[in-house]
């Protein structure tokens, strides 16, 4: 049988596909391995959002490349949004490439590999053969690709997940939950409409049912996905039923959210989806979700956050740039006023509530006028991060079309530094105000080991590395003795917070569970405490 790597880039969207192909091909008996070398089937699930992310991806396989020329028998999948945006031109300037399956036709990865593997034994492929190689919903009409995107498929990979009894014990116990496939808004810059298609929801009860699943498994945060997961509805009632379950459902158009039909019970709404999971699931301690869209986020997801305290206190919603006319050119829909209207509401029902963005800087025509209103945008909001990306153009986006990439890529670098500075200064008065509170962390990693204590340590669990931690230091000489391992985790408004744990814990034991921590100290980007209780809460 055979070995798989599987490399992913890009979103949570990736991961949570990596993990169900993981899942589909174990399930056919195939073995996975962390090392490229001891593969014989190398798998890469790339992303097509920026250019750089692109390279990385072409890097890879350039590698296993080369490694087929020197004779080696290996099977190269590209899995994902650049297989779908590249298209089948890929395989004519990449011949060490074998297959290609999009991000709606992942279902169909084992047939792609199979059909590899039966031409290689041929002595001469068709042109047909290579078409046995691809699977990619471009050629189709997007309505024509959502519609058999709702059809049971590809829903059925997410339905078949493999849920992992091992997660109770490992200190994994985290899962990401598709609620939304696509993305119908169309921001000029952006390929995922075209890469994922059109919005496609998921039915309440497979979705329900699958955190279900994975509580019972030993899950107890999960993050539900979707690129703009408020835009999340399904319609009761009208849908296809198989076998008596509900089937994904295309996505309305966004004229549905200016009229909410308030209290109609034939529709489940994004605050209704939250409502269900918290109120069905109570094994999950944190449920959290992305990506929040600044528009159309209405106040009765608010309200059920405010009142349902396993709700994390998190929003990712990201604003793109603090001026209007540039937001105008990228086709967000909404301006700086009504993006702070949204972000005051938040704070105002849910005070406690960490806001976090991603911003682009150098769209086209952007000017140093534009760019302070991004700062000011920023000294108003207090986020707790920004991710800050340098436009890059894409193929097949308006914007390529539309816009000259004006510009210069000195001038990108100089605005998004000046902006990291910015955010790291925010950042710092955002982590500063938890001085002195206590917080609840979900403890996900061990940071690092006091190298006065490493012997000790290390003889607990040889398997854990001394890795570099977060606030490493190099001397144990002003350390408390009794303070043996340090940790890291996050709260529920996503502060990662690192803290010492006492020698007389084991701190494996800590993984996946939730402690109390009191803050007493904090930097542009974390929290440092210490532990209240040594118990593990169970
Ligand atoms: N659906 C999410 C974002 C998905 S892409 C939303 O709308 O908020 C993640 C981020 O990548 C975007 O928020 C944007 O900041 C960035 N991005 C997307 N396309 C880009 C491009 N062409 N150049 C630079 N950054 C881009
Ligand atoms: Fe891209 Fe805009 Fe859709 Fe986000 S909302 S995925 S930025 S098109
Ligand atoms: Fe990248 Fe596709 Fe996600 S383009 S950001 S992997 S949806």
């Amino acid at each position: 049988m055979k070995t798989v790597y599987l490399e992913t880039f890009g979103c949570q969207m990736n991961e949570l596909d990596s993990e169900l192909v993981r899942g589909h091909l174990e399930s056919l008996g195939y073995g996975f391995t962390p090392r490229p070398d001891d593969a014989d089937v190398l798998l890469f699930n790339t992303c097509s959002v920026r250019e750089h992310a692109e390279s990385k991806a072409y890097s890879r396989v350039g590698i296993v490349g080369k490694r087929k020329k020197a004779g080696e028998n290996l099977i190269l999948g590209v899995l994902g949004c650049m297989a779908e945006r590249d298209g089948i031109d890929m395989l004519r300037r990449y011949p060490q490439i074998d297959l290609l399956c999009g991000p709606g036709e992942l279902d169909k990865l084992p047939m792609l590999i199979d059909n590899v593997v039966r031409t290689a034994a041929q002595a001469s492929p068709s042109a047909d053969d290579v078409q046995d190689r691809v699977a990619l919903a471009g050629n189709t009409s997007r309505r024509s690709a959502a519609l058999s995107a709702t059809a049971d498929d590809l829903e059925t990979l997410d339905l078949a997940r493999a849920f992992d009894p091992d997660r109770a014990t490992s200190g994994v116990r985290s899962a990401y939950v598709r609620i939304t496939r696509g993305c119908n808004k169309f921001c000029t810059y952006c390929v995922v409409p075209y890469t994922r298609g059109a919005e496609v929801h998921r039915p309440p009860d497979s979705i329900v049912e699958e955190c279900q699943r994975l509580a019972a498994s030993g899950v107890i945060e999960v993050t539900l996905l979707g690129q703009t997961v408020n835009h999340y509805r399904y319609t009761h009632g009208v849908a296809v039923t198989l076998d008596g379950r509900e089937q994904p459902q295309i996505g309305p158009g966004l004229s549905a959210f200016r009229n909410e039909p308030v209290g109609d019970a034939n529709l489940t709404t994004f605050a209704k989806l939250l409502a269900r999971i918290h109120d069905e699931v109570p094994e999950l301690a944190r449920i959290r979700f992305l990506t929040s869209y600044p528009k159309d986020f209405g106040g009765d997801v608010l309200e059920v956050m405010a009142s349902r305290p396993r709700i994390c206190r998190y929003l990712h919603v990201p604003v793109q740039s603090g001026s209007n006319r540039i937001l105008k050119l990228m086709n967000r829909g909404y301006t700086v006023e009504e993006y702070l209207e949204f972000t005051d509401r938040v704070l105002e029902v849910l005070p406690d509530a960490s806001i976090a963005g991603d911003i682009i800087v150098g769209f086209p025509t952007e000017t140093d006028e534009d760019f302070e209103l991004t700062k000011q945008l920023l000294r108003r909001v207090p986020f707790k991060n920004n991710f800050i990306f340098k436009y890059s153009p894409r193929p097949g986006t308006t914007a390529i079309d539309r816009f000259e990439d004006d510009v210069p890529l000195e001038v990108k670098k100089l605005r998004n530094n000046e902006l990291l500075t910015l955010q790291a200064e925010i950042g710092a008065a955002v982590h500063a105000d938890w001085v002195g509170r206590e917080v609840d962390v979900l403890v996900e990693r061990i940071t690092n080991r006091s190298p006065a204590n490493a012997e000790t340590a290390s003889a607990a669990d040889s398997r854990i590395s001394l890795g570099s931690g977060l606030t490493s230091r190099s001397t144990a000489s002003v350390r408390d003795p009794e303070l043996a391992v340090q940790v890291s985790g996050r709260t529920s408004g996503d502060l990662i917070t690192v803290f010492e744990v006492p020698s007389r814990v084991e701190a494996e034991q800590l993984l996946g569970t939730i402690i109390r921590v009191r803050i007493e100290g904090s930097g542009p980007l974390l929290l440092r405490g210490r532990m209240i209780d040594s118990a593990p809460a169970p």
